[in-house]
């Protein structure tokens, strides 16, 4: 992918960087704020990086912005000036809509959201693209797991479900671990046994077209111990907390873009 630029090598510009790498299919060069995450990324992924935008973009034909929603206003300058042959800007930022990005870039330029997940990193990830992207766009993410499509109008729905959710996910494996090590099983044994069963639950739903309540049915039994659990369960609002809790970071993520000046700057 020689003429794509990557903007951003931190927590998520390094794991669809980790992804690219293992398809082969690396971005031509990376910027970064500090000489040092440049220099992270030339020693662990062996591609050009620096921290001038306006050198990196001679020859970029696509841009993906992966600075935080805040760092936007800043790194629009130098995005300014690009762009008048044509090319391709892709945000994965939370919270920044397509008119702030529109504001500062040039019409001639494509301007498409994306909503990638940290699961990129090992090729598993889940990636929401608002629709109408190009294949090309669509290509860049592909090699990294799964693209979905989505309208551009609940993008930030999808930050919490695919950004925000596997923070949930290993939350309930924590919890699912803690109770095995109460019951006495060894740690290590605990967590995975705790994490293959999350694994092999997703992998089911997925693999079958039903609906995850009547899989849940099917294996419980009348007076048996599933049903014990999930009476606790109903008691303890479990199912609802999560959702409330997956609520809560869409509203978060709609609250993100730079112009809502509410975001912690650390
Ligand atoms: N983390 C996730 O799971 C996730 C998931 C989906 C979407 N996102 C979105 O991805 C974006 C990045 O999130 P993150 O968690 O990866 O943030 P992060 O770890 O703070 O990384 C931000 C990156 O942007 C670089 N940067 C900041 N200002 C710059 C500038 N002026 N010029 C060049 N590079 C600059 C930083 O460089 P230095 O390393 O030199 O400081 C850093 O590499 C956010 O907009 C977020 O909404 C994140």
């Amino acid at each position: 992918m020689e003429d794509v630029t990557l903007l951003g090598a931190g927590k998520l510009g390094s794991a669809l960087l980790r992804g690219w790498q293992r398809a082969g299919r690396l971005p031509g060069r990376a910027v970064t704020k500090s000489e040092a995450s440049a220099g992270m990324v030339r020693e662990c992924f062996r591609i050009p990086a620096g921290t001038s935008l306006d050198e990196a973009l001679v020859g970029t034909r696509t841009v993906i912005v992966a600075v935080k929603p805040h760092q936007w206003p800043e790194v629009a300058g130098a995005l300014e000036a690009w762009g008048d042959g044509g090319g391709t800007l892709v945000s994965v930022m939370a919270g920044v809509d397509r008119d702030a990005l529109r504001r500062r870039i040039s019409a001639r330029v494509d301007i498409v959201r994306a909503m990638p997940n940290v699961l990129c990193s090992f090729n598993e990830g889940v990636t929401a693209v608002a629709d109408g992207a190009s294949a090309h766009v669509r290509a860049l993410f592909a090699p990294l797991g799964t693209v979905f499509d989505v309208p551009e109008g609940s993008l930030d729905a999808f930050t919490a479900l695919t950004a925000s959710a596997p923070a949930l996910v290993l939350r309930l494996i924590e919890g699912f671990t803690d109770a095995a090590l109460t019951l006495g099983l060894p740690a290590d044994s605990a967590l995975a046994v705790a994490a293959q069963v999350f694994r092999s639950t997703g992998a089911w739903l997925a693999q079958s077209a039903e609906h995850p309540a009547v899989l849940r049915k099917r294996i419980t039994t009348p007076g048996g111990c599933t049903i014990a659990g999930l009476m606790e369960l109903e008691r303890a609002r479990s199912a609802v907390g999560f959702a409330d809790a997956l609520l809560a970071t869409a509203r978060r993520a709609s609250e993100l873009g730079p112009a809502k000046n509410v975001l912690p700057k650390s």
